[in-house]
Protein backbone atom coordinates (compact mmCIF):
# COMPACT_ATOMS: atom_id res chain seq x y z
CA UNK A 1 0.00 0.00 0.00
CA UNK A 2 0.90 3.55 -0.55
CA UNK A 3 2.74 5.59 1.97
CA UNK A 4 0.53 9.05 3.53
CA UNK A 5 3.29 11.40 2.50
CA UNK A 6 3.45 14.22 5.25
CA UNK A 7 5.21 18.28 4.43
CA UNK A 8 5.62 19.42 8.09
CA UNK A 9 5.70 23.36 8.72
CA UNK A 10 7.10 24.28 11.63
CA UNK A 11 9.79 22.45 14.03
CA UNK A 12 8.76 24.28 17.03
CA UNK A 13 7.22 22.69 20.08
CA UNK A 14 4.25 20.93 17.92
CA UNK A 15 6.36 20.24 14.95
CA UNK A 16 9.01 18.11 17.13
CA UNK A 17 6.29 16.29 18.60
CA UNK A 18 4.71 14.91 15.64
CA UNK A 19 8.76 13.72 14.24
CA UNK A 20 8.76 12.69 17.62
CA UNK A 21 5.67 10.33 17.34
CA UNK A 22 6.18 8.99 14.03
CA UNK A 23 9.70 8.42 14.75
CA UNK A 24 8.77 6.10 17.94
CA UNK A 25 5.14 5.06 16.75
CA UNK A 26 6.00 4.43 12.98
CA UNK A 27 4.70 0.57 13.42
CA UNK A 28 1.87 0.96 15.51
CA UNK A 29 0.47 4.08 13.07
CA UNK A 30 0.99 1.79 10.24
CA UNK A 31 -0.77 -0.99 11.85
CA UNK A 32 -3.46 0.90 12.55
CA UNK A 33 -4.25 3.07 9.40
CA UNK A 34 -2.55 -0.18 7.11
CA UNK A 35 -0.61 2.39 5.10
CA UNK A 36 3.01 4.00 6.22
CA UNK A 37 2.82 7.25 7.15
CA UNK A 38 5.78 9.23 6.26
CA UNK A 39 7.63 12.73 6.72
CA UNK A 40 8.86 13.70 3.16
CA UNK A 41 9.89 17.63 3.65
CA UNK A 42 10.19 20.07 6.32
CA UNK A 43 10.34 23.21 7.27
CA UNK A 44 11.31 26.31 9.59
CA UNK A 45 13.15 29.48 9.68
CA UNK A 46 16.30 28.11 10.76
CA UNK A 47 17.56 25.32 9.02
CA UNK A 48 21.06 25.31 11.51
CA UNK A 49 19.09 24.79 14.69
CA UNK A 50 19.65 21.83 17.24
CA UNK A 51 16.24 20.20 17.65
CA UNK A 52 17.04 17.55 19.31
CA UNK A 53 15.77 15.23 16.59
CA UNK A 54 17.48 13.92 13.47
CA UNK A 55 15.81 15.37 10.75
CA UNK A 56 18.44 13.96 7.93
CA UNK A 57 15.89 11.90 6.22
CA UNK A 58 13.64 14.36 5.31
CA UNK A 59 14.09 17.00 2.17
CA UNK A 60 14.21 20.66 3.72
CA UNK A 61 12.62 23.93 2.24
CA UNK A 62 13.04 27.41 3.55
CA UNK A 63 9.74 28.28 2.29
CA UNK A 64 6.89 26.77 4.04
CA UNK A 65 5.43 27.99 0.23
CA UNK A 66 7.16 25.45 -1.83
CA UNK A 67 6.70 22.60 0.43
CA UNK A 68 3.56 23.02 0.50
CA UNK A 69 3.18 22.38 -3.10
CA UNK A 70 5.32 20.05 -3.52
CA UNK A 71 4.32 16.84 -5.95
CA UNK A 72 5.64 14.69 -3.47
CA UNK A 73 3.27 15.20 -0.25
CA UNK A 74 -0.22 14.13 0.35
CA UNK A 75 -1.00 16.23 3.75
CA UNK A 76 0.43 19.75 3.84
CA UNK A 77 0.84 19.94 8.34
CA UNK A 78 0.86 23.64 9.28
CA UNK A 79 1.98 23.72 12.54
CA UNK A 80 3.73 27.62 12.35
CA UNK A 81 1.74 29.94 13.80
CA UNK A 82 0.12 33.55 13.33
CA UNK A 83 -3.21 34.48 11.55
CA UNK A 84 -1.13 36.46 8.30
CA UNK A 85 1.91 36.16 6.34
CA UNK A 86 3.37 32.42 5.90
CA UNK A 87 1.11 30.35 7.44
CA UNK A 88 -2.02 31.57 5.52
CA UNK A 89 0.23 31.92 2.31
CA UNK A 90 1.24 28.25 2.37
CA UNK A 91 -2.07 27.02 3.53
CA UNK A 92 -4.04 28.70 0.56
CA UNK A 93 -0.99 27.29 -1.46
CA UNK A 94 -1.48 23.55 0.03
CA UNK A 95 -5.02 23.88 -1.15
CA UNK A 96 -4.48 25.45 -4.41
CA UNK A 97 -2.02 22.32 -5.21
CA UNK A 98 -4.59 19.65 -3.70
CA UNK A 99 -3.75 18.40 -0.62
CA UNK A 100 -4.75 17.89 2.89
CA UNK A 101 -4.13 19.88 5.25
CA UNK A 102 -3.61 19.49 9.15
CA UNK A 103 -3.37 22.59 11.28
CA UNK A 104 -2.84 23.48 15.11
CA UNK A 105 -3.54 26.67 14.07
CA UNK A 106 -6.48 28.30 15.91
CA UNK A 107 -6.00 31.75 15.32
CA UNK A 108 -5.62 31.39 11.63
CA UNK A 109 -8.50 29.13 11.58
CA UNK A 110 -10.63 31.32 13.64
CA UNK A 111 -10.22 34.15 11.17
CA UNK A 112 -10.01 32.46 7.39
CA UNK A 113 -11.28 29.05 8.53
CA UNK A 114 -14.79 29.29 6.53
CA UNK A 115 -12.93 30.10 3.35
CA UNK A 116 -9.78 27.77 3.78
CA UNK A 117 -13.00 24.89 4.11
CA UNK A 118 -14.69 25.68 1.36
CA UNK A 119 -11.48 26.03 -0.14
CA UNK A 120 -10.41 22.70 0.66
CA UNK A 121 -13.81 21.03 -0.04
CA UNK A 122 -13.99 22.89 -3.58
CA UNK A 123 -10.60 20.71 -4.42
CA UNK A 124 -12.53 17.51 -3.00
CA UNK A 125 -9.82 18.09 0.12
CA UNK A 126 -9.85 18.36 3.87
CA UNK A 127 -8.75 20.85 6.31
CA UNK A 128 -8.82 19.38 9.76
CA UNK A 129 -7.63 21.33 13.11
CA UNK A 130 -7.90 19.10 16.01
CA UNK A 131 -5.17 20.16 18.00
CA UNK A 132 -6.40 24.23 17.06
CA UNK A 133 -9.40 23.68 19.87
CA UNK A 134 -7.95 22.44 23.41
CA UNK A 135 -4.76 20.95 22.92
CA UNK A 136 -4.71 17.08 23.31
CA UNK A 137 -8.46 16.45 24.31
CA UNK A 138 -10.62 15.21 21.10
CA UNK A 139 -13.19 17.74 21.20
CA UNK A 140 -13.35 18.26 17.46
CA UNK A 141 -14.19 14.68 16.80
CA UNK A 142 -16.29 14.11 20.40
CA UNK A 143 -18.19 16.54 18.44
CA UNK A 144 -18.28 15.43 15.02
CA UNK A 145 -18.15 11.58 15.42
CA UNK A 146 -19.78 10.22 18.64
CA UNK A 147 -21.98 12.73 19.17
CA UNK A 148 -22.99 13.80 15.46
CA UNK A 149 -26.26 12.40 15.99
CA UNK A 150 -27.29 14.97 18.87
CA UNK A 151 -28.65 18.49 19.05
CA UNK A 152 -26.05 20.58 20.86
CA UNK A 153 -27.49 22.67 23.02
CA UNK A 154 -24.56 23.97 25.00
CA UNK A 155 -20.83 23.93 24.65
CA UNK A 156 -18.53 25.68 27.56
CA UNK A 157 -15.42 24.76 29.01
CA UNK A 158 -11.61 26.45 30.02
CA UNK A 159 -9.65 26.46 26.60
CA UNK A 160 -6.47 28.45 27.67
CA UNK A 161 -4.74 26.17 29.62
CA UNK A 162 -2.25 29.71 30.44
CA UNK A 163 -5.45 31.47 31.90
CA UNK A 164 -5.94 28.98 34.10
CA UNK A 165 -2.63 28.54 35.84
CA UNK A 166 -2.30 32.22 36.54
CA UNK A 167 -5.79 32.16 38.12
CA UNK A 168 -4.87 29.27 40.09
CA UNK A 169 -1.65 30.28 41.25
CA UNK A 170 -3.35 32.85 42.79
CA UNK A 171 -5.47 31.43 44.70
CA UNK A 172 -2.84 28.72 45.48
CA UNK A 173 -0.26 31.29 46.18
CA UNK A 174 -2.22 34.58 46.88
CA UNK A 175 0.25 35.89 44.69
CA UNK A 176 -1.15 39.22 42.89
CA UNK A 177 -2.55 39.04 39.34
CA UNK A 178 1.00 40.84 38.20
CA UNK A 179 3.17 38.88 40.44
CA UNK A 180 1.48 35.87 38.59
CA UNK A 181 1.64 37.39 35.14
CA UNK A 182 5.15 37.68 35.22
CA UNK A 183 6.19 34.34 36.44
CA UNK A 184 4.34 32.56 33.65
CA UNK A 185 5.86 34.96 31.08
CA UNK A 186 9.49 33.98 32.77
CA UNK A 187 8.70 30.43 32.55
CA UNK A 188 7.95 30.53 29.22
CA UNK A 189 4.04 29.99 29.66
CA UNK A 190 2.70 32.41 27.80
CA UNK A 191 2.36 33.19 23.70
CA UNK A 192 5.13 35.29 22.67
CA UNK A 193 1.79 38.15 22.87
CA UNK A 194 0.76 37.45 26.04
CA UNK A 195 -2.26 39.93 25.15
CA UNK A 196 -3.52 36.61 23.10
CA UNK A 197 -3.66 34.73 26.31
CA UNK A 198 -4.46 36.81 29.17
CA UNK A 199 -7.25 39.20 26.90
CA UNK A 200 -9.07 35.89 26.23
CA UNK A 201 -8.17 35.97 22.20
CA UNK A 202 -7.08 32.81 22.02
CA UNK A 203 -9.76 31.04 24.14
CA UNK A 204 -12.01 33.14 21.86
CA UNK A 205 -10.23 31.81 18.48
CA UNK A 206 -10.88 28.04 20.17
CA UNK A 207 -14.73 29.22 20.73
CA UNK A 208 -15.37 30.44 18.01
CA UNK A 209 -14.36 26.68 16.13
CA UNK A 210 -16.04 24.76 18.34
CA UNK A 211 -19.68 26.89 18.50
CA UNK A 212 -18.97 26.58 14.29
CA UNK A 213 -18.90 22.45 14.90
CA UNK A 214 -21.50 22.40 18.00
CA UNK A 215 -24.41 24.88 15.81
CA UNK A 216 -23.03 24.37 12.29
CA UNK A 217 -22.88 27.62 12.21
CA UNK A 218 -20.30 29.96 10.19
CA UNK A 219 -17.00 30.57 11.84
CA UNK A 220 -17.43 34.02 13.39
CA UNK A 221 -14.72 35.54 15.28
CA UNK A 222 -15.81 38.52 15.37
CA UNK A 223 -19.21 37.60 17.27
CA UNK A 224 -17.64 36.25 20.44
CA UNK A 225 -17.92 38.91 23.08
CA UNK A 226 -14.55 39.11 24.60
CA UNK A 227 -13.46 39.93 28.18
CA UNK A 228 -9.68 39.00 29.48
CA UNK A 229 -8.40 38.08 32.89
CA UNK A 230 -5.91 41.06 33.35
CA UNK A 231 -8.34 42.92 35.98
CA UNK A 232 -9.38 40.38 38.20
CA UNK A 233 -7.59 40.78 41.56
CA UNK A 234 -7.09 39.03 44.57
CA UNK A 235 -9.58 40.29 46.24
CA UNK A 236 -11.56 39.51 43.63
CA UNK A 237 -10.62 35.59 44.14
CA UNK A 238 -10.88 36.38 47.80
CA UNK A 239 -14.71 37.31 47.66
CA UNK A 240 -15.26 34.23 45.21
CA UNK A 241 -13.54 31.42 47.73
CA UNK A 242 -15.53 33.31 50.43
CA UNK A 243 -18.85 31.76 48.66
CA UNK A 244 -17.64 28.87 47.78
CA UNK A 245 -16.78 29.65 44.09
CA UNK A 246 -13.61 29.88 41.76
CA UNK A 247 -13.08 32.36 38.54
CA UNK A 248 -12.60 30.74 35.62
CA UNK A 249 -11.93 32.09 32.50
CA UNK A 250 -15.13 29.82 31.27
CA UNK A 251 -16.33 30.07 27.38
CA UNK A 252 -19.97 29.61 27.07
CA UNK A 253 -21.54 29.02 23.68
CA UNK A 254 -25.50 28.54 22.68
CA UNK A 255 -28.02 28.55 20.16
CA UNK A 256 -30.88 31.11 21.91
CA UNK A 257 -34.27 32.78 20.82
CA UNK A 258 -31.66 35.73 19.64
CA UNK A 259 -29.00 33.69 17.49
CA UNK A 260 -25.84 31.87 18.57
CA UNK A 261 -24.25 33.30 21.69
CA UNK A 262 -20.60 33.19 21.87
CA UNK A 263 -18.91 34.63 25.11
CA UNK A 264 -15.38 34.14 26.45
CA UNK A 265 -15.22 36.09 29.99
CA UNK A 266 -14.45 35.47 33.69
CA UNK A 267 -17.09 33.99 35.63
CA UNK A 268 -18.01 32.25 38.90
CA UNK A 269 -17.96 28.53 39.14
CA UNK A 270 -19.09 26.65 41.93
CA UNK A 271 -15.40 25.69 43.97
CA UNK A 272 -16.85 21.71 44.11
CA UNK A 273 -17.85 21.72 40.41
CA UNK A 274 -15.15 20.24 38.12
CA UNK A 275 -14.82 23.55 36.61
CA UNK A 276 -14.04 24.81 39.61
CA UNK A 277 -11.96 22.16 40.60
CA UNK A 278 -9.49 22.44 37.34
CA UNK A 279 -5.87 23.05 38.44
CA UNK A 280 -2.58 24.65 36.44
CA UNK A 281 -2.72 24.39 33.08
CA UNK A 282 -5.40 21.54 32.23
CA UNK A 283 -8.66 21.87 29.92
CA UNK A 284 -11.79 21.00 30.29
CA UNK A 285 -15.05 21.04 27.74
CA UNK A 286 -18.65 20.98 28.74
CA UNK A 287 -20.77 19.37 25.40
CA UNK A 288 -24.17 19.27 25.76
CA UNK A 289 -26.93 17.62 23.77
CA UNK A 290 -30.32 16.23 23.25
CA UNK A 291 -29.83 12.58 23.60
CA UNK A 292 -26.42 12.25 25.32
CA UNK A 293 -27.38 15.17 28.51
CA UNK A 294 -23.94 16.41 29.40
CA UNK A 295 -20.06 15.17 28.25
CA UNK A 296 -16.95 16.40 30.10
CA UNK A 297 -13.79 16.15 28.84
CA UNK A 298 -10.48 17.14 30.75
CA UNK A 299 -7.20 17.23 29.71
CA UNK A 300 -3.63 18.94 28.39
CA UNK A 301 -4.58 22.15 26.58
CA UNK A 302 -1.01 22.07 25.62
CA UNK A 303 2.59 20.93 25.02
CA UNK A 304 4.77 18.96 22.95
CA UNK A 305 3.08 15.75 23.60
CA UNK A 306 -0.22 16.57 23.68
CA UNK A 307 -0.44 18.81 20.80
CA UNK A 308 0.96 16.70 18.24
CA UNK A 309 -1.10 14.00 19.79
CA UNK A 310 -4.00 15.55 18.29
CA UNK A 311 -2.22 16.70 14.93
CA UNK A 312 -1.65 12.96 14.43
CA UNK A 313 -5.40 11.89 15.19
CA UNK A 314 -5.99 14.04 11.84
CA UNK A 315 -3.14 12.30 9.57
CA UNK A 316 -4.63 9.12 10.85
CA UNK A 317 -7.97 9.87 9.83
CA UNK A 318 -6.43 11.02 6.24
CA UNK A 319 -4.44 7.52 6.53
CA UNK A 320 -7.23 5.38 6.98
CA UNK A 321 -9.62 7.34 4.18
CA UNK A 322 -11.90 9.05 6.17
CA UNK A 323 -12.96 12.31 4.65
CA UNK A 324 -15.29 13.79 7.62
CA UNK A 325 -15.23 17.26 7.53
CA UNK A 326 -13.65 18.96 10.32
CA UNK A 327 -17.17 21.21 10.97
CA UNK A 328 -18.90 17.51 10.82
CA UNK A 329 -20.60 19.00 7.77
CA UNK A 330 -19.23 20.57 4.56
CA UNK A 331 -18.10 24.36 5.37
CA UNK A 332 -19.97 25.94 2.51
CA UNK A 333 -23.80 23.91 4.46
CA UNK A 334 -22.73 26.10 7.55
CA UNK A 335 -25.25 28.72 8.01
CA UNK A 336 -24.80 32.48 9.00
CA UNK A 337 -25.40 32.84 13.28
CA UNK A 338 -25.96 36.44 12.74
CA UNK A 339 -28.03 36.42 9.79
CA UNK A 340 -30.20 33.85 12.07
CA UNK A 341 -29.89 36.53 14.83
CA UNK A 342 -30.92 39.66 12.81
CA UNK A 343 -34.05 37.56 11.45
CA UNK A 344 -35.41 37.27 14.90
CA UNK A 345 -37.30 40.54 16.01
P1 LIG B 1 6.75 27.46 18.01
O1 LIG B 1 7.37 26.58 19.04
O2 LIG B 1 6.94 28.93 18.11
O3 LIG B 1 7.28 26.96 16.59
C1 LIG B 1 6.98 27.62 15.42
C2 LIG B 1 7.78 26.98 14.30
O4 LIG B 1 7.44 27.58 13.07
C3 LIG B 1 9.29 27.13 14.49
O5 LIG B 1 9.94 25.93 14.16
C4 LIG B 1 9.66 28.21 13.47
O6 LIG B 1 10.97 28.08 12.93
C5 LIG B 1 8.63 27.96 12.39
N1 LIG B 1 8.37 29.15 11.59
C6 LIG B 1 7.89 30.33 12.00
N2 LIG B 1 7.82 31.19 10.97
C7 LIG B 1 8.26 30.52 9.89
C8 LIG B 1 8.46 30.85 8.54
N3 LIG B 1 8.19 32.08 8.09
N4 LIG B 1 8.94 29.91 7.71
C9 LIG B 1 9.22 28.68 8.14
N5 LIG B 1 9.07 28.30 9.43
C10 LIG B 1 8.60 29.22 10.28
O7 LIG B 1 5.18 27.21 17.93
P2 LIG B 1 4.36 25.98 18.49
O8 LIG B 1 4.14 26.17 19.95
O9 LIG B 1 4.95 24.70 18.00
O10 LIG B 1 2.93 26.24 17.82
C11 LIG B 1 2.70 25.97 16.45
C12 LIG B 1 1.22 26.15 16.14
O11 LIG B 1 0.47 25.26 16.97
C13 LIG B 1 0.67 27.55 16.44
O12 LIG B 1 -0.33 27.87 15.53
C14 LIG B 1 0.08 27.39 17.84
O13 LIG B 1 -0.94 28.33 18.12
C15 LIG B 1 -0.48 26.00 17.73
N6 LIG B 1 -0.65 25.33 19.01
C16 LIG B 1 0.39 25.22 19.86
C17 LIG B 1 0.22 24.57 21.07
C18 LIG B 1 1.35 24.40 22.03
O14 LIG B 1 1.15 23.82 23.08
N7 LIG B 1 2.56 24.88 21.72
C19 LIG B 1 -1.04 24.04 21.41
C20 LIG B 1 -2.10 24.16 20.49
C21 LIG B 1 -1.89 24.80 19.29
P3 LIG B 1 12.29 28.17 13.85
O15 LIG B 1 12.20 27.04 14.83
O16 LIG B 1 13.43 27.99 12.93
O17 LIG B 1 12.24 29.50 14.49
N1 LIG C 1 -1.55 29.69 24.94
C1 LIG C 1 -2.39 28.53 24.80
C2 LIG C 1 -2.92 28.15 26.17
C3 LIG C 1 -1.60 27.42 24.16
O1 LIG C 1 -2.39 28.60 27.18
O2 LIG C 1 -3.88 27.38 26.25
C4 LIG C 1 -2.43 26.26 23.70
O3 LIG C 1 -3.39 26.61 22.75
Amino acid sequence: TSPLRLGIAGLGTVGVGIVRIIQKNGALLESRAGRPIEIVAVSARSKEKDRGIDLSAYAWEDDPVALAKRDDIDVFVEVMGGHEGPAKDATEAAISAGKDVVSANKALLAIHGQALAEAAEEKGHVIRFEAAVAGGIPVVKALTEGLAANEITRVMGVMNGSCNYILTRMEDAGLSYQEVFDEANALGYLEADPELDVGGIDAGHKLALLSSIAFGTQVDFDAVELEGIGSITIEDIRQAADMDYKIKLLGVAQMTGRGLEQRMSPCLVPDRSPLGQLQGGTNMVVLEGDAVTQVVLRGPGAGEGPTASAVMGDVMDIARGVRISTFGQPAKTLRNARAARAAVP
